[in-house]
C-alpha cells in the first residue's frame, strides 16, 4: 500500500490515477484545505476503481499513527503542502508549520512503523536564482520566499533523516512548471480565488471568468521580452512519481532529480499555443514585472532520464489542449460540477 498525502490536489490526483492504472494499492489522504471531495468520484470515473481515502491533516500524529497501524503502508508520496509563493511571504509561519511540521510528523510515524520509502514534492524554486540555466541537480540551493525555503529545508531534513536512518530511501523530485490536465477532462487544476499561476489564469480568461491576462514584464532579456519557464504536463509529472516509487522499491537508492521538459517557453509562446488549442483569443496587457520573478529558467532533465528512464512526452500544444479541455468541460472547476 502506498500512502498519498495531498492526494486530492492538482498533482496528487493525477498521480493517484497513474498509480492505480499501474496496479498499485493506494490510500489517499487530504484535509481539503486546497481541494475538493468531488475529485474522488472523478478518479473513480477515470480508473473504474473506487479510491480508498481518509480526510485528515498530516500534522495529526495520532491519526497518522492509527493509519499506519491499520494499513501495511510500504511507501509514501508526500504532496501535502501549502504552495502559494506570494501568500507565503505574508503568512510565513503558516507555511513553515504546515510544510515542515507535516513532513516531520510523517517521518516520525514512518520511522516508528519501519516504512522507509518516501517520494517528496520538491520544486525548481529550491535553485538559487543566481544559478545559470539550465538548472542541474548539483547546483547551490537557496530561495527568495518562505515557501521556497520550506522546500529547501524539507530537502535538508530528508537528507539528515537518511543519515540517521540508513534504511530510509528518499526521492526528491524537483518539479518545474506543471500545467495541463488529464486527457479525459475529468480532473485538472482548480485554484481557489484569483489564480497565481499563468496557465490557470489563461484558461479562466478563455472561459470568461477573468477579463484579460496581465503579462508581468515585456522587457526581460528573453527572445520576446516575456518570462521563460519550463512547462511540464501534469500527466508526465504523475508518471515520474510512479517511476520514482518503483525505483525506491527496486533499487533501494535515494535520488534527487529535476522533473522538467528541458525546454523554455515564454508567456507569449504559451498564449499563442493556447489560442491555437482553444480557438479563443486571449486579450492581454503587458504590465510591470512581478516582484520576485526572474527572466528565465528551465531544467536539465538528463539525470531523471538516466536514473528513472523518465522524460516528458507531451509538448506545449498538448499541455494547452488538455488544460482547455478540462476548463471548458468544468467552467467553474470541481465545485461547479
Ligand atoms: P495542491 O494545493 O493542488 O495540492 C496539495 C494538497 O495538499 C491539497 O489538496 C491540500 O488540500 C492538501 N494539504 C495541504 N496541507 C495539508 C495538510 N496539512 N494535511 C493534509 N492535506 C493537506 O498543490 P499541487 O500543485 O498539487 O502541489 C503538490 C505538491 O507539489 C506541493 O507540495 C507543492 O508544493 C509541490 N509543487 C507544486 C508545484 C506547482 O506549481 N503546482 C511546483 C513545484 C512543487
Ligand atoms: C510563469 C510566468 C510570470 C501569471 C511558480 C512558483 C514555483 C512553482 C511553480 C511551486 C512568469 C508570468 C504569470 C500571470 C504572467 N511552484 N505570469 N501573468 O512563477 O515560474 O513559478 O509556480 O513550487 O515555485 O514560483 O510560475 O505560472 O506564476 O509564472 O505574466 O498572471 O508567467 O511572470 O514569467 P512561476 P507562474
Amino acid at each position: 500500500m502506498i500512502l498519498l498525502t495531498g492526494a486530492t490536489g492538482y498533482i496528487g490526483s493525477h498521480t493517484w490515477v497513474e498509480l492505480l492504472l499501474a496496479g498499485h494499492d493506494v490510500l489517499g489522504l487530504d484535509n481539503f484545505s486546497n481541494s475538493s471531495p468531488a475529485v474522488l468520484s472523478r478518479i473513480e470515473k477515470i480508473t473504474q476503481k473506487s479510491p480508498l481515502f481518509i480526510q485528515a491533516d498530516i500534522r495529526n500524529e495520532e491519526l497518522i499513527k492509527e493509519l499506519f497501524s491499520q494499513h501495511a503502508i510500504k511507501g509514501v508520496i508526500h504532496f501535502a503542502a501549502l504552495k502559494a509563493v506570494g501568500e507565503s511571504v505574508k503568512k510565513p509561519l503558516d507555511y513553515y508549520s504546515n510544510n515542515l511540521f507535516g513532513l516531520l510528523t510523517l517521518l516520525k510515524v514512518m520511522n516508528q512503523h519501519s516504512c522507509q520509502k518516501i517520494v517528496f514534492s520538491s520544486s525548481a524554486t529550491v535553485y538559487h536564482p543566481d544559478n545559470p540555466i539550465p538548472y542541474v541537480e548539483g547546483m547551490p540551493v537557496g530561495s527568495t520566499s518562505p515557501y521556497g525555503w520550506s522546500k529547501c529545508m524539507s530537502e535538508q531534513i530528508l537528507r539528515d533523516a537518511e543519515i540517521a536512518e540508513p534504511g530510509l530511501k528518499v526521492a526528491c523530485l524537483r518539479y518545474f512548471n506543471p500545467v495541463g490536465a488529464h486527457h479525459s477532462g475529468h480532473i485538472g487544476e482548480d485554484p481557489r480565488g484569483l489564480p497565481n499561476n499563468l496557465m490557470p489564469f489563461i484558461t479562466q480568461v478563455a472561459i470568461g471568468r477573468q477579463d484579460e491576462l496581465k503579462v508581468f514584464g515585456g522587457d526581460w532579456p528573453t527572445h520576446d521580452g516575456t518570462g521563460v519557464r519550463d512547462y511540464i504536463h501534469v500527466v508526465d509529472l504523475a508518471k515520474g512519481h510512479v517511476k520514482a516509487i518503483d525505483y525506491l522499491f527496486k533499487e533501494n537508492q535515494s535520488l534527487t532529480v529535476n522533473l522538467g521538459a528541458g525546454k523554455g517557453h515564454s508567456v507569449l509562446d504559451l498564449i499563442k499555443s493556447f489560442e491555437k488549442a482553444s480557438g479563443k483569443k486571449i486579450p492581454y496587457t503587458v504590465v510591470e514585472r512581478r516582484d520576485g520573478d526572474i527572466a528565465a529558467f528551465y531544467a536539465d532533465p538528463s539525470l531523471a532520464r538516466e536514473l528513472l528512464g523518465w522524460c516528458a512526452e507531451f509538448d506545449l500544444d498538448a499541455m494547452c489542449q488538455d488544460s482547455w479541455r478540462w476548463q471548458s468541460q468544468n467552467p467553474h472547476g470541481f465545485d461547479g460540477a
